[in-house]
């Protein structure tokens, strides 16, 4: 090597080894993404957006609470100079549990719509993934992960996701989900909070890592507010695409009682907790817009609903059951005045409340009980999938309305929840600041 040719290769050596250290010396501690509500599609879905590949580009993910899996149509214009696929046998691949191996020995597992049902096969692959870095207050700085895995969907299975989503961002109990691999990536706990908005045209929010999260009109560090329940592990998967034996990756909480007007109703109690075939309990989801009930809990809510709200029903917008004319419902500004639906959890003091603005869907003259029969056999495409008739697998269902403007944290190293309604904070889930203050 001539002196001239090698003096240049020590330069770019160094160049390339202090570039590295200056990626790697900052360790944000936390991650925000944002989310919108999006009404292109049949239901409404709630859609974060990243950057990957090289170059990098914008990808819109609908956003999977539930799911366990990170996935991107790579039929459709996927082009990027640092995609790899992951190999069988290697340690990468280990991180998926069950999993397929293709001819060519590359690691695959099934990519799942969980908002259609339908599932394929495909790759896995390891590429760039870029998104900001926050100190709980702004974006302050984009930090990327070279090596973020994901599976490859396709055209098939990308179908009936929101308008421009091309993927979903699975926030699941795996080891590759986004908040695992955030959480490897850059070192911090393994937490992570969701805030939806309830409004398609600001804004709500994620964050991977711990707090502070600091917004709304007092600007208060949303994560000292919070109330605490247990997260469940179901030992059996409800999921589509799952295999036999798997536990679910999914989050349950354990609902003991339903009050309405400090009144208990009357529910059948065994289908509150999880039987060892997985069957009963109540778990949180993204991707079902309404909580969806077993059929006799959706009745007994219903009944003392119309009791405790005294007036009379008028005849149902589906897939809704339960319906009052606008005009019986006054206003606050908690949304319509009807009394709180509350979840009683480990015991009597601890209660996630379901107040107007988040039991109630308003049509133009008529206002429903924003809940779902489970045995009203409505379309997948009304309630989002996984329903599975009146006694669907999972007794309770609590869907995104039923989340908006809701704080939520979970803790997946303690295996715990935070929650907390913002209404009772005097801010929404719309209120961060994403102006980037460096
Ligand atoms: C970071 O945040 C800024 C300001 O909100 C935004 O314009 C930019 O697209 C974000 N970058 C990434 C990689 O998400
Ligand atoms: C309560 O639900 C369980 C589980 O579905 C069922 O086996 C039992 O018969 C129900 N009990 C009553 C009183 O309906
Ligand atoms: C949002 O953050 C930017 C950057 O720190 C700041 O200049 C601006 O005043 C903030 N906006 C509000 C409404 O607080």
């Amino acid at each position: 090597m001539a002196a001239s040719a090698k003096l240049l290769f020590l330069s770019f050596l160094t160049l390339f080894i202090s570039s590295s250290i200056a990626r790697t010396s900052f360790r944000p501690k936390a991650l925000v993404l944002p989310v919108t509500k999006d009404v292109s599609a049949s239901v409404p879905q709630y859609v974060t957006r990243i950057k990957q590949r090289t170059p990098l580009v914008p990808v819109k993910l609908t956003v999977d609470l539930g799911g366990g899996y990170f996935w991107v149509n790579c039929e459709k214009g996927y082009v990027s100079s640092t995609s790899k696929p992951v190999r069988c046998g290697s340690a990468q691949c280990s991180l998926f549990g069950s999993h397929g191996c293709s001819g060519e020995k590359i690691c695959g597992r099934s990519p799942s719509n969980t908002v259609t049902g339908v599932s394929t096969y495909g790759d896995i692959h390891a590429d760039v993934v870029a998104t900001n870095s926050t100190d709980g207050n702004n974006p302050v700085r984009v930090v990327s992960v070279p090596k973020f895995l994901f599976i490859c969907g396709s055209n098939v299975v990308q179908k009936g996701l929101a308008s421009g989503v091309t993927g979903m961002a699975g926030l699941g109990r795996t080891k590759v989900s986004f908040p695992s691999q955030f959480a490897s990536a850059f070192s911090f706990p393994r937490k992570f909070a969701i805030c939806l908005s309830s409004s398609t045209m600001t804004d709500g929010v994620m964050f991977f890592g711990d707090g502070p999260y600091n917004f709304g009109y007092l600007n208060e560090d949303l994560s000292k507010v919070l109330t605490f329940t247990p997260l469940i592990t179901n030992p059996v998967s409800t999921a589509p695409a799952s295999f036999l034996g798997e536990p679910s990756v999914e989050y349950f909480i354990g609902v003991k009682s339903i009050r309405i007007s400090d009144k208990d109703v009357p529910l059948n109690k065994t289908l509150l907790s999880i039987d060892r075939n997985g069957v009963g309990g109540t778990k949180i989801s993204t991707v079902n817009p309404y909580t969806v009930m077993e059929t006799s809990i959706y009745k007994a809510v219903s009944e003392a609903f119309v009791k405790a709200v005294g007036a009379a029903t008028v005849a149902p917008v589906a897939p809704f059951g339960t319906c009052f004319a606008s005009q019986d419902i006054g206003y606050t500004p908690m949304g319509p005045a009807v009394p709180t639906i509350n979840l009683v959890l480990q015991n009597e003091k601890v209660v996630w409340s379901i107040i107007g603005a988040n039991s109630m869907v308003r049509f133009d003259d008529v206002i429903c009980l924003g809940f779902v029969d489970a045995g009203s056999g409505p379309s997948t495409a009304q309630v989002g999938f996984v329903v599975g008739g009146s006694h669907p697998m999972t007794s309770i269902t609590i869907g995104a309305l039923q989340l908006e403007n809701n704080f939520l944290q979970f803790d997946l190293a303690t295996s715990r929840l935070g929650f907390s309604s913002l209404f009772l904070e005097h801010t929404n889930c719309a209120n961060f600041n994403f102006t980037s203050s460096t």
